[in-house]
């Protein structure tokens, strides 16, 4: 027999993706942005309780596509779906799926959204695909491979200061109730860095981190949806992502610091500063 690479690692013990996994991801990743963009700008009603319907719809619309595509392809695997419409039955292998990233951006007409799939190989993320359907962007991480922009090599940012780093940060949606709400956390660090940002869309803070056009995100309330694949890309880009204590993040309840690695302490002490007040 002759073994090929992505055998090798295996052999290993590496958790890797195969190659179809990977044509398979990018390929629906790349059907649902495509959905999510031919039906961008058709609505100008925002509702202010909860999500509008048509977003509930197109956030519906892209996960069907995407799960029946996963299942069809893997019928062994489970999928974690944002929407619900995944299975999960303890399996090795499991798709981890945010069909619209970015939900108030789109409902709103702000092109600013995405599409993240990741897969899971034995609880840790082994293959992540982001896709940006408004700049045909796709970001592509492989554990221990790498990740690529399009098929460019992607690194973090050399930036060795947090005040020279653009940074970008994110709210949950119970920020009105929440007694955690990354107020005092942005500020602070707003003072400290060059600049925040709020973007609305944590998959693609991640990927922007990873581009080396932010030096980190952080966000401390997200799905794993949110994060499965965009940290993969930040790690696979030579950037380190923890929870905002510095442990490792948990993908059950993910709370985010991602960096491009030399500005992470400081922005942890930033963080510990703050939760001791
Ligand atoms: P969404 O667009 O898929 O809803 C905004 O801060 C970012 O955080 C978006 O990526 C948004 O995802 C996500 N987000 C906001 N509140 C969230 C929550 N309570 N659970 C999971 N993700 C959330
Ligand atoms: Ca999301």
């Amino acid at each position: 027999m002759v073994l090929g690479a992505r055998d090798h690692d295996r052999t290993a013990g590496v958790s890797i993706a195969g190659e179809r996994e990977l044509e398979t991801a990018i390929a629906v990743a790349r059907e649902a942005g495509a959905l999510l963009k031919e039906n961008f700008g058709k609505v100008h009603t925002v509702g202010y309780k909860g999500r509008i319907d048509l977003v509930t719809e197109m956030d519906r619309r892209s996960e069907a596509l995407i799960v029946e595509r996963l299942k069809s392809a893997f019928p062994e695997d489970d999928v974690l779906a944002e929407e619900g419409s995944g299975t999960e039955r303890g399996r090795e292998r499991r798709w981890i799926v945010d069909p619209l990233d970015g939900t108030t951006n789109y409902a709103h007409g702000v092109p600013i959204y995405c599409v993240s799939i990741a897969l899971e190989i034995g609880g840790r993320v082994a293959l992540g695909v982001v896709y940006d359907p408004h700049r045909d962007e796709c970001f592509v991480a492989e554990r221990g491979r790498g990740a690529t922009l399009d098929g460019a090599p992607l690194r973090v940012s050399a930036t060795a200061t947090l005040g020279e780093s653009l940074l970008s940060t994110g709210y949950q949606y119970d920020i009105r109730s929440s007694s955690r709400n990354n107020l005092a956390e942005h500020a602070a660090l707003l003072l400290r860095s060059h600049s925040v940002r709020e973007i609305g869309s944590a998959v693609l803070n991640l990927a922007y981190v990873a581009a080396g056009r932010l030096e980190a995100f952080w966000e401390l309330s997200l799905g794993a949806w949110d994060v499965a694949a965009g940290a993969l890309l930040v790690e696979e880009a030579g950037g380190r992502v923890s929870s905002p204590d510095g442990g490792a993040l948990d993908l059950a309840a993910p709370s985010i610091v991602a960096s491009n690695g030399v500005i992470h302490e400081e922005i942890l002490k930033v963080l510990q500063e703050v939760r001791a007040r």
